[in-house]
């Protein structure tokens, strides 16, 4: 009837039914499925948590190892995705590469494309759990000009990817298994957060009846922003332009000038208006693995501390709510692994496919329309063409 509601940002739109994670903002509350994300991060592992995002309940013993055997069933991909990924520049951004090869995922698998076909729907949720490390790390080693790792399936999905992206062909590589728990309580903390601006796309894209694959790009493309995923990338940027903690003044002043565009990464969210519960959890995984490391001291950390205590009591930061997001503890964590800032991005990505995939298949697993939002016009009104001269 032309009536709506404008709503820019969509702050106050709910967009669509969901049974798979809650969030309140206020309570600094996060559920997948009923489970506290803390306890997610303390008792499961990654590929459990995606179980349960996907089917929606834990799974037994059985159906846990059956989940990580088909897993392990599609980590390898197409050898002609290889040639593919030479096309691109050795210099280009990872997440530019993770956009296009996802995308052409579609054309590399084309069998299994019924999304009416729940057998078919999972089969690419598969797909795209499985492959996606192997990708990521393929990005990896392309930019480095060395021989990509083969996914080894005898290792779990965290250790696999860090295998993949350092291992090399010459000598032999051990997981550390401090890395590799930090990094599958990253995977865990980032696989699913409601309705955020990715997984709205992903859905948003699902509504048209494009293809999975292609949805999860649309994804990736979305989550590369800054205001989103991002900023772990520039949390990283951030605290290397600091340099030190004598210029952290300078950075909180910038931050708080209105007329300058400059924003503290890895403050503030859109929801939680409280604290982020699983920048609680990344807060303590960082602090083992520093100490793991010996890098207690790092002097990024320094300035990470500094900032983090002055924003919890700067007036500016307390009164708009803007707490140490999640995004600021995974990136010192994953600079401390040896993981280069680029790809922090391309690990959010990975982890949150999961999340991506869990929401387009309930979508369209039950009664959906195609999403179309409104507009309000401000342009000219009607007007005549001119005549010609
Ligand atoms: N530094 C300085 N001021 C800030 C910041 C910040 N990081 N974040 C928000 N503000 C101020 C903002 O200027 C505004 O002030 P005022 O009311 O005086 O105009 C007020 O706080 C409210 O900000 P907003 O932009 O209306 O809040 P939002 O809910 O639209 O934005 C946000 C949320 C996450 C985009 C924003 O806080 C931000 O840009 N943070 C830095 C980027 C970042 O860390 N993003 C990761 C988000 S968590 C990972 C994810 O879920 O993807």
């Amino acid at each position: 009837n032309g009536v709506f509601t404008y709503d820019p940002g969509f702050m106050s739109t709910g967009s669509c039914e969901s049974s798979i994670t809650f969030i309140d903002g206020d309570a600094g509350i996060l559920l997948h499925r009923g489970y506290p994300i803390a306890q997610l991060a303390e008792h499961s592992d990654y590929l459990e948590t995606c179980y349960l995002l996907l089917y929606g309940e834990l799974p037994d013993k059985d159906q846990k190892a059956e989940f990580e055997k088909t897993v392990g069933k599609h980590t390898m991909v197409n050898q002609s995705m290889h040639k593919f990924i030479e096309g691109f520049r050795n210099d280009a951004h990872p997440m530019a590469i993770m956009c296009g090869l996802v995308g052409a995922l579609s054309a590399f698998y084309q069998d299994h494309m019924d999304i009416t076909n729940s057998k078919h729907r999972e089969i690419a949720a598969f797909r795209l759990i499985s492959k996606m490390p192997t990708l990521a790390a393929i990005c990896y080693k392309y930019s480095k000009d060395q021989p990509v790792m083969y996914p080894r399936n005898d290792l779990s999905y965290a250790e696999n990817f860090l295998y993949m992206m350092f291992a090399t062909p010459c000598e032999d590589y051990k997981v550390n298994p401090v890395f590799a728990k930090a990094m599958d309580r990253i995977f865990i903390l980032h696989a699913d957060h409601e309705q955020n601006a990715s997984t709205s796309t992903v859905r948003l894209a699902g509504s048209s009846g494009a293809n999975p694959f292609a949805c999860i790009a649309a994804g990736i493309a979305t989550l590369w922003g800054p205001a989103h995923g991002g900023a772990n990338e520039a949390v990283l940027t951030m605290l290397e332009e600091i340099g030190d903690v004598e210029n952290i003044d300078e950075y909180i002043a910038k931050a708080k000038d209105k007329n300058d565009p400059f924003r503290l990464m890895g403050f503030g969210h859109r929801v939680y208006k409280n604290f982020d519960p699983r920048a609680k959890v990344m807060r303590e995984t960082c602090d083992q693995v520093l100490e793991e490391l010996g890098q207690s001291n790092d002097p990024l950390l320094k300035i990470a501390k500094r900032l983090e205590q002055i924003a919890l009591e700067d007036p500016y930061f307390v009164e708009r709510k803007l707490y140490p997001n999640v995004d600021f503890y995974s990136g010192i964590i994953m600079k401390a692994i040896g993981i280069p800032t680029s790809m922090f991005t391309v690990i959010f990505a990975m982890s949150r496919t999961i999340g991506w995939i869990s929401h387009w298949n309930e979508m369209i697993s039950g009664a959906y329309k195609i999403g179309r939002p409104r507009q309000l016009y401000v342009g000219k009104p009607e007007r005549d063409y001119p005549a010609k001269k």
